[in-house]
């Protein structure tokens, strides 16, 4: 059947040699040919479901609800085939891919095949794109809806397409986020990793840790400038706020509608000093801590005794009730060990674990969690650090530290474990995207151009193919030192987001730059609509 459409799509390609300036889909699909022809949605389109589950039903309310404004009507459903103007959901268990899906619109019909309520998601996804970009306006629209005639062929290349923010360093609303799962899914990104917790704040609800919530989720004021500068200035604005268990639950079902799944990271046992004011005891060596303002490696971490596991099982047992997702993060990066080198509580660890340093006793601590979460049903994903001093089968790595190269990625893969790429260069989009910098809100130093995330490979060539296929996908991270706005926020993260989309999605044989800036101008009329504060600077 797949055949069949192939070549009947080839076949028109040949009768057909057209190309419509609207069609500027990213990610691009895996096949598309353009024909001659509109679809025009009018009020009397509707839509119809073949024994849809409710969950398709979803996907489909959804998006009669959202275009509904600017239509200035509603696309309500069909009980019966009509002969013609529609759309139709088809659904298709010959399509092994959960993502996957089969868009034809003719002059006639819009139909849509797939074999989950994702598939139909993704289709959707699709269809907004190649419709008129007010579609995504808040207000009444006077314009010709027309759809152009398509056949597309889609799935994705990779399961895992993430994107990091990090709501530890400056704290993001609630709206901010659930904005962020909108733009996220409209380009098919299906992981929404969120950094709860670090030095400079601890940001969400633990209800057997008050503490957490009435002081680690606060500090007293932010850096202004880079950290370099000397002498550091900050601005005297206390900062913070934290997410209820509500609130959370609520960003988790939001997400689940527009099918990404929400990664919670806790981190540990570095980048632990917002809870350790709250708890000192959970450190080698208590002291008053405060929720720093500064940026950086701190020495002062958890501790590998009794009392601070106890502590992160309670914490973690509160994670697990809030976010259903089999990957739960916890850190393991930039953990110094100078104060476990001193401590003689961890020192007595080694001797009783017969460990052979510290390396070894970070080890102990991440394998410890992760039983504990495996015993909860759930995996550990962790920064590439988690590799030091052996790692835990069954754990995920997300590969960060650009100047490792590639050659811990074998190993990685051959100890049973699976890989998110998450190269600082050039997945950071913490770091600046353009060479103006003046125009740019203050960031990270260092440049990480929209081509450089573009032409990135995630597949080192000297895998094998076996082990490739343990690269289970890739994520941007955006590090929110400098990012204390929406504003900021999209800026920094598109079109650099757009293409990172294309690299997780798309076949990596079909990556042309210069045709990805051709759709993205098209494309990014409807990050217009949606008033999204993305860098132009691919325009110049
Ligand atoms: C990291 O950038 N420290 C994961
Ligand atoms: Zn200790």
């Amino acid at each position: 059947m797949k055949a069949i459409l192939a070549t009947s799509i080839l076949m028109l390609a040949m009768i057909f040699p057209f190309a419509s300036a609207q069609v500027a889909i990213i990610p691009k699909p895996v096949k598309m040919v353009e024909m001659p022809g509109r679809f025009i949605v009018d009020n009397k389109t509707v839509i119809y479901l073949d024994n849809a589950d409710s969950s398709v039903k979803l996907v489909l309310d959804d998006f009669s609800a959202l275009i509904k404004t600017p239509l200035g009507f509603e696309t309500k459903y069909a009980r019966k085939l009509p002969s013609s103007n529609f759309i139709r959901i088809i659904p298709d268990l010959t399509i092994l891919n959960d993502e996957a899906y089969i868009l034809k619109v003719s002059t006639e019909k819009v139909e849509i095949s797939a074999s989950s309520a994702a598939g139909v998601f993704y289709a959707m996804q699709t269809l907004k794109q190649i419709m008129p970009s007010d579609i995504e306006g808040k207000t009444l629209s006077t314009r010709n809806w027309e759809i152009p005639c398509v056949e597309i062929e889609d799935s994705p290349r990779f399961e895992y397409r993430g994107f990091m923010l990090d709501v530890a360093r400056h704290f993001q609303p609630v709206d901010v986020i659930k904005r962020f799962i909108d733009l996220l899914a409209f380009y098919k990104i299906n992981h929404l990793h969120l950094h709860l917790t670090d030095d400079q704040g601890w940001r969400i609800e633990i209800k057997k840790y008050p503490e957490l919530q009435k002081i680690s989720a606060w500090r007293k004021e932010s850096m202004v400038g880079h950290s370099e500068d000397k002498p550091r200035i900050y601005d005297g604005i206390r900062h913070g706020g934290y997410y209820t268990q509500d609130q959370l639950k609520e960003i988790v079902r939001y997400a689940g509608e527009r099918f990404i799944t929400i990664v919670p990271e806790i981190e540990m046992p570095g980048h632990s000093t917002a809870a350790l004011a709250a708890y000192p005891d959970l450190t080698c060596f208590p002291k008053k801590f405060e929720v720093t303002p500064d940026y950086g490696v701190f020495e002062d971490v958890y501790c590998t005794k009794e009392s601070t596991f106890k502590f992160l099982e309670d914490v973690l047992s509160e994670v697990v009730e809030i976010f259903p997702g089999k990957l739960i993060h916890i850190g393991g990066d930039e953990c110094p060990k100078t104060r476990w080198k001193v401590c003689p509580q961890c020192q007595q660890r080694i001797q009783t674990e017969n460990l052979k340093d510290e390396n070894e006793l970070q080890s102990y601590f991440i394998k410890r969690i992760q039983k504990f979460l495996n015993s909860k049903g759930r995996n550990i994903i962790g920064w590439d650090e988690i590799m030091e001093g052996g790692l835990a089968p069954g754990a995920s790595v997300m590969y960060w530290r650009t100047w490792l190269g590639d050659d811990h990625i074998t190993d990685i893969v051959r100890a049973g474990c699976k890989i998110v790429m998450t190269p600082l260069d050039p997945l950071y989009f913490n770091l600046y995207e353009n060479k103006e910098r003046l125009i740019s809100p203050l960031a990270y130093p260092g440049l990480i151009p929209l081509e450089k995330v573009y032409e990135y490979n995630p597949i080192p060539a000297k895998l094998s193919v076996n082990d490739a296929e343990n690269i289970i996908g890739i994520q941007a991270n955006l590090w929110s030192e400098y990012v204390n706005s929406m504003e900021s926020a999209e800026y920094m993260s598109f079109p650099r987001a757009c293409a990172l989309s294309e690299v997780a999605w798309s076949p990596a044989v079909s990556r042309d730059y210069g045709d990805f800036i051709r759709r993205l101008k098209t494309n990014s009329k409807h990050l217009e609509v949606m008033k999204v504060n993305f860098s132009k600077y691919f325009l110049e």
